[in-house]
């Protein structure tokens, strides 16, 4: 027997490399070895932003296109919209119990945000309790997420451990399955981010993404070609240990000497990055043009992932004793 993981992303819009190579191919490479469940959390992004409501179809759309442009296969994970199984929300409403509100208040991603956008909403304060919903109605082992997440999957393994104490054993704890890429540096070397406007969209033409790596941030200390540089301390270089085979050998020692400048190394690094992203953006380009077809994935997906959440919701209500009627 395969053992289940799950993971989600909200649809917010394009995705970008750092969606992709930290999230989205690791993914892909797990979907062999697991029984494993893609969500596209539509509810979550309504935390923050509940009133842009009409963009969230085409969102939701786009981003079953580059789940299946990275490489993630309908046939093998169940591809599929959180807001298309209920059970989700149920859930949450039954795991809301279990945990207290300055348990909430104090995680790091609450605080962030609350005062970077001054969220105060009820809904927001129990993103986490939703998320651990959504990784416990499939009882999910594994949980493949950047260490961002972590605490968020703490906080569910925690919750599912509170549920059997309280009612039996019903729900596997969920352990964190950490992305072997964590973080990409975006182009002004801050994390790469749609809202810093940092990000490399993965949609984009290769002419927009070379010039968007002219731009990139690189070491301060290298004014001129010919100055020595610090490849450790370069965010392009941090790129390149992705997109260029050898880059070790062949990139860090010129950069060091001052033998390579910023313009060529970027150069090379644009070459390698749209080489490596073109059969991800021919394959969106063919998705893209087949609406009836992500349509039906998603639907077929909702249909499959149903049917466990409501097994393990059935779980729940006879744990609880609140199976009324047979
Ligand atoms: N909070 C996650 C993020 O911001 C998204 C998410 C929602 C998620 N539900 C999930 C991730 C369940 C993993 C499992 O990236």
């Amino acid at each position: 027997m395969k053992e289940t993981i799950l993971s989600g992303m909200q649809p917010s819009g394009e995705l970008h490399i750092g969606n992709l190579e930290c999230a989205l191919r690791n993914w892909a490479r797990l979907q062999d070895d697991y029984n494993m469940y893609c969500c596209i959390v539509d509810w979550h992004t309504l935390t923050a932003d509940y009133k842009e409501t009409g963009v969230l179809k085409e969102r939701v759309y786009q981003m079953a296109v580059d789940y299946m442009s990275a490489g993630l296969d309908p046939e093998k994970c169940a591809i599929f919209v959180q807001s298309d199984v209920k059970e989700h929300a149920e859930l949450h409403l039954i795991f809301s119990m279990l945990i207290t509100v300055p348990t909430l208040t104090r995680l790091p991603t609450f605080v962030e945000k609350q005062e970077q956008k001054g969220l105060d909403s009820y809904g927001f304060l129990g993103y986490p309790v939703l998320q651990a919903a959504d990784i416990c109605i499939y009882n999910a082992h594994k949980v493949p997420v950047g260490k961002d997440q972590e605490k968020h999957i703490w906080l569910a393994a925690d919750i599912a451990k509170r549920f059997n104490n309280t009612y039996g054993e019903t729900f596997i704890e969920p352990k964190v399955l950490l992305t072997p890429i964590p973080l990409i540096p975006g182009t002004d070397n801050r994390k790469m981010s749609k809202s810093y406007n940092n990000h490399l969209p993965i949609a984009a033409t290769e002419e927009d993404t070379t010039a968007r790596l002219k731009k990139m941030y690189t070491d301060p200390e290298k004014l001129r070609k010919n100055d020595p540089g610090h490849p450790e301390k370069c965010p392009v270089f941090q790129l390149h240990r992705i997109y260029t085979p050898g880059a070790e050998n062949d990139i860090a020692p010129p950069c060091r000497t001052g033998e390579l400048g910023c313009v060529e190394c970027k150069q090379k690094l644009a070459a390698n990055m749209n080489n490596s992203l073109r059969p991800i953006r021919e394959k969106r380009v063919e998705l893209e043009k087949q609406p009836d077809y992500i349509w039906d994935v998603l639907k077929d997906g909702g249909n499959r992932a149903r049917k466990t959440a409501q097994e393990v919701m059935e779980k729940v209500r006879t744990a609880m004793k609140m199976k009324y009627w047979k």
